[in-house]
């Protein structure tokens, strides 16, 4: 019985207020033992033109209300709010038997079913490295990707790679110039960056030499539009051996796309942008470049076409979302990138919104924050920021990242392990620690709301006592561990009893996990998984509480074993269940 619901029909019936907006308005009290569900009564004072502790008292009395209920849930009136409790016993069984079904895949529904949801994340500039800021729009891409998903949506998963504009012209007269055909097999990705550099270096050695190769390279640009083999080769050759380093990289971090079609993909398209926004009469001169106004958006006129007719940036965004409307005429595109680019993306949507697409309204930009290192103090008091080897400038490359996180996570792993006597193989400490290193990268990325900073910090991410990946697995780890013990000794688990789970350890346990479900809704409403990081990190809290003040398989009484481990199987399903939607996966020992 899932009983919010049953509380929102009621509400439904006596207020007549939308189901939708009811569920929308359902608070989960602050306390415990204020109650599961709160109803604010403050939208009814201006229809009823009464106070909304009236209402609430009068609601209470209402037949209507407690339809269904069958005793389950008491409903009590405070202040504006009316609260509903439900029975400890009947919550504990429903959940707990809920779970059990659902298994590792609890949390799911199918609200989204028959709605395509393009998500675009990761987005990574060929020739150029993957860094820090990448892995932000690559994780919280992948976790909404994966929460929609969960949520019933037909999910496409894009990768708008920024495979097109006058760098390239750029990489393909420096490549001719100093290109290093050894060196492109090796590290395509540090090749390109280094012909890239010199080309720039090379353009301040004088302003002659600048021109000259400047006017190559916007010559080979053009050359490049216009599909000239030579041209076209180089660039497609960049393209692969960029597109298989950052293959290996998603590999490594267990995330897959449907798409891959770049900037490039859209250019043959922007003439005919071009001219329905001519057609439509949007498109005006200025200084010689192609421009939709946006004055009464308050916003910058969106430049379309340069003033040497080349195409930019936004034409290709404004193509790209042509294109995804009429292939997968989507509920949502979703666009994962940094709050740098907010400015553009407004244009991107104003403009469509002006030429009469009203599915810019569907279309939505979920931004981020930086990823910042927390400076330390050295020995003399001054504030140093830890920088670690990159050889590509200030930039901090992802997969030295993970790298650095994994050796970190297998030092402890590894010391732990040595503290019990040495029960885990190398190999195991290998596998153990990239699983859990990878955890703590992602989890850093989504432990918090998205628009903020991250403020980063080693100790931090890998403290397994913290709010952290590796607490989380740990405490699965844990669980997982208790059921094998008890199996060892033949006790079972069972939801028979299930019901008599009411202290308040187990029934803060399992109020945590009721409201998983909900997390998760909310999660994709607001594209914040952290929602989703904030429940199971409340769920772990709680269940390790139970865990220490409870004996488990020395119980009292069967029943009591029983019931208790039943718990523990849900909430390592749910963890296992919420962390797989955050792209962390689990190990079964650590
Ligand atoms: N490649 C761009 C960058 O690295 C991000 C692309 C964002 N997506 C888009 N549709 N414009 O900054």
């Amino acid at each position: 019985m899932d009983y919010k619901d049953l509380i929102a029909s009621n509400l439904h019936e006596c207020t007549g207020l939308d189901k939708e907006q009811i569920l929308g308005l359902i608070e989960i009290p602050p306390k415990l033992e204020m109650g599961d569900y709160a109803f604010p009564c403050f939208v009814l004072a201006k229809t009823l033109h009464k106070a909304p502790p009236m209402i609430a008292n009068e609601l209470k009395a209402s037949e209507d209300l407690v339809k269904g209920f069958d005793g389950a849930v008491t409903v009590d009136a405070a202040g504006p709010y009316i609260n509903f409790r439900i029975d400890r016993g009947v919550l504990a069984g429903n959940v707990v038997s809920e779970i059990i079904e659902q298994g590792d895949q609890y949390g799911n529904r199918n609200i989204g079913e028959g709605k395509n949801v393009i998500i675009e994340f990761s987005s990574p500039n060929i020739a150029k490295p993957f860094h820090v800021g990448h892995a932000f729009t690559t994780i919280l891409g992948n976790s909404l990707a994966n929460i929609y998903s969960r949520l019933g949506y037909n999910v496409i998963r894009f990768n708008h790679l920024g495979d097109y504009g006058t760098q390239f012209g750029k990489l393909i007269t420096a490549y001719r110039l100093w290109g290093d055909e050894a060196a492109m097999q090796e590290n395509p990705i540090d090749e390109l960056t280094r012909i890239y550099v010199k080309f720039h270096d090379e353009c301040k050695v004088s302003s002659e030499r600048e021109k000259e190769l400047e006017d190559t390279a916007r010559d080979n640009f053009r050359k490049l539009e216009e599909g000239e083999p030579e041209e076209v080769a180089l660039w497609q050759r960049f393209r692969d051996l960029s597109l298989q380093v950052f293959e290996k990289t998603y590999e490594r971090m267990g995330i897959k796309f449907d798409n891959y079609n770049g900037e490039s993909f859209y250019s043959s398209m922007i003439p005919g942008v071009v001219k329905m926004l001519e057609d439509k009469g949007l498109l005006e001169e200025s200084e010689g470049a192609k421009v939709v106004k946006l004055d009464e958006e308050g916003l910058p006129p969106c430049l379309v076409v340069k003033s040497d007719g080349t195409t930019i940036y936004a034409s290709r965004d404004l193509a790209a979302v042509l294109y995804r409307h009429e292939e997968f005429n989507f509920y949502k595109n979703i666009y994962v990138v940094g709050l740098p680019q907010q400015l553009h993306f407004k244009q991107v949507f104003a403009v469509l919104k002006k030429a009469g697409y009203d599915f810019a309204d569907d279309c939505v930009h979920v931004g981020f924050g930086l990823l910042k290192f927390k400076p330390k103090k050295d020995e003399n008091g001054n504030e140093v920021v830890e920088a670690f080897s990159t050889r590509a400038g200030n930039i901090i490359k992802l997969d030295d990242f993970l790298d650095k996180t994994t050796e970190k996570t297998a030092e402890i792993i590894r010391k732990n392990s040595e503290l019990r006597g040495g029960d885990m193989t190398d190999e195991q400490i290998a596998k153990v620690s990239e699983i859990v290193g990878l955890g703590a990268v992602s989890y850093t990325y989504l432990k918090a709301g998205r628009e903020k900073d991250i403020l980063f910090d080693w100790d931090d991410m890998l403290d397994f006592e913290g709010d952290t990946a590796p607490y989380l697995i740990y405490t699965y780890a844990r669980i997982k561990s208790i059921l094998r013990k008890a199996e060892e000794q033949g006790f079972n688990a069972s939801v028979d009893a299930v019901s008599k789970l009411t202290a308040e350890d187990e029934y803060a346990v399992i109020r945590s996990l009721a409201d998983f479900k909900d997390a998760v809704v909310k999660a994709a409403e607001s594209y914040e998984p952290f929602m989703i990081s904030r429940q199971i990190s409340l769920i772990a809290r709680n269940f390790n509480r139970f865990y220490n003040n409870s004996r488990i398989i020395n119980a009292d009484t069967q029943e009591s074993r029983e019931a208790r481990l039943m718990l523990c199987k849900a909430v390592s399903y749910c963890l296992k269940s919420g962390l797989d939607m955050l792209g962390i996966g689990v190990v079964e020992k650590m």
